[in-house]
């Protein structure tokens, strides 16, 4: 008898073919709507594994329909979107897809901190609009990223990855995380500090931290009043971490310089989003994995955590 499996969204062909090859599976078949609640409560309640995305909130009163479930397969690095402690209560195995999305997180990333700096969005559209008459001084100008000072708040993969394309750039890199890290700074030549320390000193901070009840406005406004009237804040990593209304005013009032936000307590984010409004923000739809080679290997490693608990074995992703 083949295990029934729940696979929240379309998949790519490869990946459903490899699943269907020991598993029974149903696929809600959208690829631009996540799956209704009511539809995943009713699916989960026969099913022996779960492979889901960070827009499914999986929670207690969810796991409780679950009679059969082993395993829920997170396709992403982050987590936060299911409930660790009522999956390990109920003996249900999570995994999720750490490694493979590393070096492309960093780059996009860095990216964003480049296109915020230099105002890239921004130029690119007074040239479209027509506003382009003449070479100007002072037109259109940004900050240097060679040479500045970069802080790092969470220090792991994609923290390092982070600090080595810096290194390119001539910056200088501080870091702040939980526990210090005296092997990469020697690797890598990083500085451990206090996070006001970091704050007041860093040109460019990046928010690499997961999301969890201890990070969430972790950065709010007596942490943005420490940056540099010149500084750029940027989080690719979960919205919430830095608290919305208060990075609202300090870009409104230029307290600090500018913000690129990847990611945002709620996704998609409301056109009507006040931080949308601000010509001193860079925005983009939680695309930080989002290269073709990268999904396909997420894609994969979830399928492979799945598949592996499913069969009995250790997964190589388990988080609990
Ligand atoms: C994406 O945000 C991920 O956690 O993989």
């Amino acid at each position: 008898m083949k295990r029934k499996v729940y696979v929240t969204r379309k998949l790519p062909d490869v990946i459903v073919e490899r699943l269907s090859e020991t598993c029974e599976i149903r696929m809600w078949e959208e690829e631009e709507r996540p799956v209704p609640r009511e539809v995943l409560e009713e699916e989960i309640k026969d099913v022996d594994g779960l492979y889901c995305l960070l827009t499914e909130q999986i929670d207690a009163p969810l796991l409780d329909r679950a009679d059969k479930l082993k395993v829920i397969a997170n396709m992403a690095v982050g987590y936060n979107n299911i409930d660790i402690d009522a999956a390990k209560e109920r003996g249900v195995t999570v995994t999720n897809t750490p490694g493979v999305l590393t070096e492309t997180t960093a780059d996009l990333t860095f990216s964003l901190l480049m296109a915020t700096a230099r105002r890239i969005p921004e130029a690119s559209e007074y040239l479209r609009n027509g506003e382009w008459k003449t070479w100007s001084p002072m037109q259109l100008t940004g900050q240097d990223i060679h040479g500045a000072t970069l802080g790092i708040i969470g220090l792991g993969r994609i923290g390092e990855a982070v600090a080595k394309r810096a290194k390119g750039f001539d910056m200088k890199v501080l870091y702040h995380n939980r526990s210090q890290n005296r092997e990469a700074e020697g690797r890598l030549e990083l500085h451990y500090t206090e996070l006001h320390t970091l704050l007041r000193e860093s040109d460019f901070v990046c928010v690499l931290t997961p999301f969890t009840p201890e990070t969430k406005n972790m950065i709010d406004k007596e942490e943005l009043d420490r940056m540099k009237e010149s500084a750029i804040i940027i989080n690719t990593a979960r919205g919430g971490i830095v608290n919305e209304k208060a990075l609202y005013d300090a870009l409104k009032e230029k307290s600090i310089w500018a913000a690129g936000l990847d990611v945002f307590e709620e996704e998609p984010v409301s056109l009507n989003h006040p931080l949308l409004s601000l010509p001193n923000l860079v925005t983009l739809p939680h695309i930080g994995s989002a290269s073709i080679a990268t999904r396909m290997k997420m894609a994969d490693l979830a399928a492979t955590n799945l598949l592996d608990v499913l069969a009995g074995g250790d997964p190589p992703n388990k988080v609990v």
